[in-house]
């Protein structure tokens, strides 16, 4: 990086951090509220005293200070005159040591230290300096990584687990031990079965994501009763969370790419259908506070660099509440032009100031220590890993087990005993972590043999002790995957196998086994398991992602019958093959038939996979029956909405206004329907009822099908429930043209309910 380069980075991050330390002081970033203070820590580093608000009258008193000389603690001003006055009172050097995660404060002013960089990816996490735990609070509850959170597909779900981390942060934060602004959640899309980082998220489908973002952000930031604050800009939030990275940012390490020089070359096609739309829906739907731009360039420009990405389409189209952020510690981020921020100093630190600056939010001020690490959290934790189990084979129904019949377990392989790999990355110190074998004590004898001395499995030899104890027992429970050795920040996959002599170690014991064999698998990314698929000696199939802190417990809990696994895969799980058909640093999500390109994700690849996107069975079976539905929509064009061309194939029929643009209109387009979901099996179990939208067959390159909702019901056996839907047309049965205009075609379209279970056309006109 060029000497000026460094510098100008410099002077964006003093811009940022200016921002920054402004909302640690207890105000919002860029008009949003941050109740109360971090600014009451009197170092950089959390010193566990408890916090005041930065205009405490009685902490500048301590100071020997006295509030009422500075005018930006003055209430009776207006937001404008009190961030002149803080500005205008701080010397450059001072503005300079606001530089960094570690903004330095200003003691003369009586602004403290703030350490901004927390993150609570799924639940408090230490990663981030601001941080940490001690005797007082020493642990967090660790929630299931996100990947297997998503799997449940339940927005409340998500959204429960948002609040009850930021309830976790807001008592620590009280007692000096984390910040008040976490830079989670990730929300890139899973464009390739190899990113290492696929754990962090929740998986490859970009509306399912964004709803992921929404409501975890929403959990995270929301203060009760202020959701619907009359002036978005000063909603005040329960802590600040960073929708991360932006955008198209997806390759951490593969083959020597690396992520901080790669060079996403990526079609405005692609961008605006795909690797942005979790972002906006982040914004304009979760009204987040802040996102992070990434490492990577996108056809040639740094990401924290490109006016149009970060500006015109965050500031300007989706209208961002908040603050855009950069790793600032990092050489790598190249900025050209600090003006694209278009903020001055002034209007940054006045946007911070315009609600009810160093107000506190009295709801939060008594949480303390027994608000971490709660029962209920505990409990949620394992809520969730049961939620996020998919049973992915069941032959016979083979599983439940009963404690009757199973009274001896042989458990074996190298996730038998599974702590930090459930755990995962950006994680905390658990409050406790209970293993498989741990949890399945609970039901039955376990015979444990590691068959693996790890999950890299190079020797053999551990295979026979495991075989031995499978032939003994009433039932064998092999648990095999892969960790973060194998999938991480900074390591994407080679292939899509299990490592080493696990798959050996899968077969010889099934071969053996005395009694029904049930393979468990942990891992973010889908594992090419064709031949345990396909294996009659293996009965059954659980993956469970990374669990979290309560894994073991969970799984025993879905093996054992007391809960009935409804999770559904959140990402396709591909043939081995399918990644030697493209290299992980091609873009493109669709085909490319001349290339051979096969395509990403279940929107555009059509050929077989081991597991499809969104699979996932139940001890129970479930009908559907599509009780009322739109089947048209005649749509009344306004004087001045014109059609709009679209793409067709050469031999496709192309209606006459083959579509209307849909980005900055309003049309009366409601479609909707109500399935009613049939339990008709003899346990009570929770289905997900996803829906999907195919376009008029005919126009050029479109999807096959994409996500446009997805309801997880609960039906009691015998049972029914009815779920209603409801769509905007314009919104969920739009398709992104070449020239990336969002359009709405006419003609029929196709409404499918779970893989094709139900489908009924919805024909549009215009008119
Ligand atoms: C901080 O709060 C904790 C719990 O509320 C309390 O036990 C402790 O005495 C407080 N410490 C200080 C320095 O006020
Ligand atoms: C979805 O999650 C919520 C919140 O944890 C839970 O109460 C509810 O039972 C879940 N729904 C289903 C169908 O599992
Ligand atoms: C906010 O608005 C939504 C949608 O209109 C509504 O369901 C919710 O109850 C409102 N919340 C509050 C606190 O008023
Ligand atoms: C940023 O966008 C706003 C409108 O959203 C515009 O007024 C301003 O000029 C833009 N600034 C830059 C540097 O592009
Ligand atoms: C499981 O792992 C923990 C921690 O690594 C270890 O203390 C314990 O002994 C192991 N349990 C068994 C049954 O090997
Ligand atoms: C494999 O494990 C056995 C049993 O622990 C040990 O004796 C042997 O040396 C190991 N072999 C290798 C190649 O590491
Ligand atoms: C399932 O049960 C049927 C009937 O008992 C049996 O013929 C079949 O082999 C079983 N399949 C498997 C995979 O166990
Ligand atoms: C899959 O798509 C390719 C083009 O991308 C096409 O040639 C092929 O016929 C499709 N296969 C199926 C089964 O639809
Ligand atoms: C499906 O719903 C319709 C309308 O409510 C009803 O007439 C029909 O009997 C239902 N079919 C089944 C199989 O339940
Ligand atoms: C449909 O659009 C209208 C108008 O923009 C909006 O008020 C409504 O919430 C939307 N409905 C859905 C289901 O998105």
């Amino acid at each position: 990086m060029h000497a000026v380069e460094r510098k100008m980075a410099k002077i964006f991050c003093s811009l940022i951090f200016l921002c920054c330390l402004v909302l640690s002081t207890g105000a919002r970033v860029n008009h949003r509220i941050l109740s109360s203070s971090t600014l009451g820590l009197d170092d950089a580093t959390p010193t566990g005293s408890n916090f005041t608000f930065v205009c405490d009258p009685a902490r500048y008193s301590s100071l020997g200070l006295e509030a009422s000389n500075f005018a930006f603690c003055d209430t009776s001003m207006s937001y404008e005159v009190r961030a002149m006055d803080l500005v205008n009172q701080m010397t450059l050097t001072e503005k300079v040591h606001q530089l960094g995660n570690k903004a330095y404060g200003v003691p003369r002013l009586g602004l403290a230290a703030y350490e901004w960089w927390s993150e609570a990816l799924h639940g408090v996490s230490n990663v981030g300096p601001g941080t940490f735990f001690d005797d007082l609070i020493p642990g967090s509850t660790s929630f299931p990584t996100v990947i297997t959170t998503a799997a449940a597909f339940n927005e409340s779900l998500w959204k429960v687990i948002g609040q009850a981390v930021s309830t976790e942060a807001r008592a620590m934060y009280n007692l000096g031990r984390a910040g008040l602004t976490y830079w989670s959640p990730n929300i890139n899309v899973v464009r390739d079965p190899r990113w290492g980082r696929a754990i962090e998220t929740p998986g490859e489908d970009p509306y399912v994501v964004g709803r992921y973002a929404v409501n975890y952000v929403r959990g995270l930031q929301d203060v009760e009763g202020s959701e619907n604050y009359t002036d978005p800009n000063s909603r005040p939030l329960k802590v600040s969370s960073c929708c991360k990275h932006y955008a198209a940012y997806d390759v951490d390490n593969w083959k020597g790419v690396e992520r901080y020089t790669f060079d996403a070359r990526v079609s405005e096609q692609d961008m605006v259908e795909t690797f942005l739309r979790p972002f906006e829906m982040c914004v304009k739907d979760g009204d987040v506070s802040s996102i992070m731009c990434s490492y990577n360039r996108v056809n040639g420009i740094p990401t924290c660099a490109d006016p149009k990405l970060l500006n015109q389409t965050i500031r300007g189209d989706w209208d961002l509440h908040g603050y855009i952020v950069s790793d600032c510690d990092s050489l790598q981020v190249m900025v050209d032009d600090h003006k694209w921020l278009g903020d001055t100093k002034e209007d940054a630190v006045a946007q911070t100031l315009k609600a009810g600056f160093f107000d506190g939010i009295p709801q939060y001020n008594s949480f303390g220590k027994n608000d971490v690490c709660s029962k209920e959290n505990i409990e949620l934790a394992t809520e969730a890993a049961r939620e996020g189990t998919v049973l992915l084979k069941n032959e016979n129904n083979s599983l439940p087990f009963s404690i009757d019949k199973v009274k001896t377990l042989a458990v074996v392989g190298p996730h038998s005993n599974a702590t930090s790999a459930m755990i995962g990355n950006y994680a905390g110190i658990p409050c406790q972590i209970i293993t498989p074998i741990d949890g399945l004590s609970k039901f039955a004898k376990v015979d444990y043999q590691m068959g693996c001395s790890d999950v890299a499995c190079k020797n053999e030899s551990f295979i026979f002790p495991a075989m031995e104890a499978a032939k003994k027992a009433d039932a064998t429970i092999i648990f095999a995957g892969i960790d973060l050795s194998v999938e991480a920040e900074s390591l994407d996959r080679d292939d899509l196998l299990l490592p080493g002599y696990q798959t050996q170690l899968i077969n010889q014991v099934a071969s053996v086994a005395n009694g029904p064999v049930v393979l468990v698998l942990m891992s973010a990314g889908g594992v090419d398991i064709s031949f345990a698929k396909r294996n009659e000696n293996i009965k059954s199939i659980l993956w469970v992602g990374y669990p979290g802190e309560e894994g073991g417990n969970a799984i025993a809990d879905v093996i054992f019958g007391k809960y009935n696994p409804g999770g559904r895969l959140p990402l396709t799980w591909h043939e081995a093959d399918y990644v030697d058909m493209l290299p992980m640093t091609s873009m493109p999500l669709r085909p490319i038939d001349s290339l051979g390109y096969p395509g990403r994700t279940y929107k555009f690849f059509n050929g077989s996979t081991v597991y499809p996107f969104g699979y996932g069975l139940s001890y129970t079976q479930f009908t559907y029956n599509l009780t009322s539905s739109t089947r048209s929509l005649d749509i009344k064009l306004e004087k001045y909405q014109y059609c709009h061309d679209l793409g067709y194939k050469s031999d496709s029929f192309k209606p006459s206004c083959p579509s209307i643009r849909v980005d900055n209109s309003e049309y009366n387009d409601r479609i909707e329907f109500e399935v009613e979901v049939q339990n008709v099996g003899t346990k009570d179990g929770s289905e997900v009822v996803i829906v999907y939208a195919k376009p008029p067959e005919g126009i050029d390159a479109s999807y096959i099908k994409q996500v446009i909702g997805f309801q997880r019901v609960f039906v009691p056996a015998g049972g029914s429930e009815k779920v209603k839907f409801e769509f905007n047309a314009s919104k969920s049965l739009q398709v992104v043209d070449f020239d990336a205009y969002s359009v709405l075609p006419s003609g029929g379209h196709t409404i499918m309910i779970g893989d094709d279970i139900i489908s009924f056309p919805v024909h549009i006109k215009f008119c």
